[in-house]
C-alpha cells in the first residue's frame, strides 16, 4: 500500500522553502499531492492560476507529485476523499507552531484517521515566507535566491504589469 500524504498551502507564491518541505516529504511518502487552496478569505497576488502554472512547473520533475485545488471545502474532508493519511506543513519559527499546533488539532478532530507531520525546510529557509518574497520582489528586491527560475519571472512579470498601471 502506497503512503500518500497531501501538501497544502496558499503557495502565494511557491517558494524554495516550500519545495525543500516537499523534498523532505518525499523522502518519507511516496506520493505527495500539493493542494493548491483558493482560499477566498485570502487577498492572493497571484490568481489560482497563475500560483496552479507556477506550482506546476517547479514540481515537474518529480513524477509522484501530483498538483490538486481546494476550491471550497474541508482540507480534512479532501484528505479523506484522496485516501491521504497524512497532511505535511513545515514548520520554520516557534511563532509558526501556534497556528498550526490549532490547525492540526482541528483536522484530526474533523477527520481522525488524518495526522498533520511538521516538517522544518533547511535553515537557509527559516526567514523566508511568501509573504516577504511577495513584498520585497515588489518592491524591486532580488529574490532569485528564494524562488525556482520560473517563479521569479513571473514576479518579475506581475511587478512590471504593476508599475505599468500606476
Ligand atoms: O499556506 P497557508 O495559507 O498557511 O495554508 C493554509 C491552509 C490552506 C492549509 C488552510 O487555510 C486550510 O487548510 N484551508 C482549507 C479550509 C480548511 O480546512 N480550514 C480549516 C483548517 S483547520
Amino acid at each position: 500500500m502506497k503512503r500518500k500524504a497531501i501538501y497544502p498551502g496558499t503557495f502565494d507564491p511557491f517558494t524554495n522553502g516550500h519545495l525543500d518541505v516537499l523534498e523532505r516529504a518525499l523522502n518519507i511518502f511516496d506520493h505527495v499531492d500539493v493542494v493548491l487552496a483558493e482560499n477566498s478569505q485570502k487577498q492572493t497576488l497571484f490568481s489560482l492560476d497563475e500560483r496552479l502554472e507556477m506550482v506546476g512547473e517547479v514540481v515537474r520533475e518529480f513524477p509522484n507529485v501530483n498538483v490538486e485545488v481546494l476550491h471550497e471545502g474541508l482540507l480534512a474532508d479532501y484528505a479523506r476523499q484522496a485516501g491521504a493519511k497524512a497532511i505535511v506543513r513545515g514548520v520554520r519559527q516557534v511563532k509558526d507552531f501556534e497556528y498550526e499546533f490549532q490547525m492540526s488539532l482541528l483536522n484530526r478532530h474533523l477527520n481522525s484517521e488524518v495526522t498533520t507531520v511538521f516538517l522544518m525546510p533547511n535553515v537557509k529557509y527559516t526567514y523566508i515566507a511568501s509573504s516577504i518574497i511577495r513584498e520585497v520582489s515588489m518592491l524591486g528586491g532580488d529574490v532569485s535566491k528564494f524562488v525556482h527560475p520560473f517563479v521569479l519571472d513571473r514576479l518579475n512579470q506581475k511587478r512590471a504589469e504593476r508599475e505599468g498601471q500606476s
